[in-house]
């Protein structure tokens, strides 16, 4: 790669215009199939969209919709506020270190209340390849499933009749360990989930964390 592309703040090794670190666009650019060729700009732009909605947008929105809901529930949002200031209480600035991230428990049941009661990614499709029954009945090949994740995240028979609640004490890791692991499924599940779970959910405590911070 010469750099031509995001060099702005980029480093580079000595004189050779080589980049210390490759960005998105870099690798994208960079890649090659088996026989050599590289992406066409068609397929770039295809993974530049996949990564903008995949990893910026469903973030976004997490983050968006849990802080509408400690907005809305000021004694949720206290016992966050109370948990943060606790953990960065002595230290200099607000950093949040990698170390830290396990010990906001409250916050991270807010979060996870929040991506149930306003799905971020509310629907998935499959296409069936072959006849499959599902509970009896049967699904023939070539016809497109819609999983709702929304509809599941409020299935009243697991969360109950105030399923339209915000009510973070549902992960509370007593009341998780009772419920199917698959009844909440906000990052799908399956050799297609999503591969950015645990950098969204990191990078979201991180920046609830400092904007909660007092
Ligand atoms: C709160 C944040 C996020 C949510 C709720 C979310 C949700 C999902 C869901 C439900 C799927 C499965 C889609 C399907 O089955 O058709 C998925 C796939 C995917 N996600 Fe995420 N995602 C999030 C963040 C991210 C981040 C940060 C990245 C990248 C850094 C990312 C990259 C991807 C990719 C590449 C796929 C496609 C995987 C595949 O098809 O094999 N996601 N995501």
């Amino acid at each position: 790669m010469t750099g031509i592309l995001g060099s702005g703040t980029q480093k580079y090794a000595g004189s050779s215009q080589q980049k210390a670190r490759l960005d998105f666009l870099d690798i994208l650019l960079s890649a090659r199939y088996e026989d050599g060729t590289g992406l066409t700009d068609l397929e770039i732009r295809e993974e530049v969209d996949t990564f903008l909605f995949a990893g910026h947008e469903t973030t976004a929105s997490a983050l968006s919709w849990t802080l509408y809901s400690l907005a809305q529930h000021p004694r949720h949002q206290d016992k966050v506020r109370e948990e943060v200031n606790h953990l960065l209480s002595g230290r200099d600035d607000d950093t949040i270190h990698w170390e830290d991230l396990h010990k906001l428990p409250y916050l991270t049941m807010c979060l996870k209340e929040a991506m149930r009661l306003h799905t971020p990614v509310p629907l998935i499709i499959r296409s069936v390849l072959e006849d499959t029954v599902i509970d009896g009945v049967t699904v023939p090949k070539g016809f497109d499933v819609s999983i709702h994740l929304y509809g599941l995240h409020h299935n009243p028979a697991v969360w109950g009749p105030d399923h339209m609640e915000f009510d973070p004490s549902r992960f509370r890791p007593e009341r998780v360990k009772d419920r199917d692991s698959h009844a909440f499924l906000p990052f799908s599940a399956g050799q297609r989930n999503c591969i950015g779970q645990n950098f969204a959910l990191n990078e979201a405590k991180v920046l609830l964390a400092r904007l909660i911070h007092t």
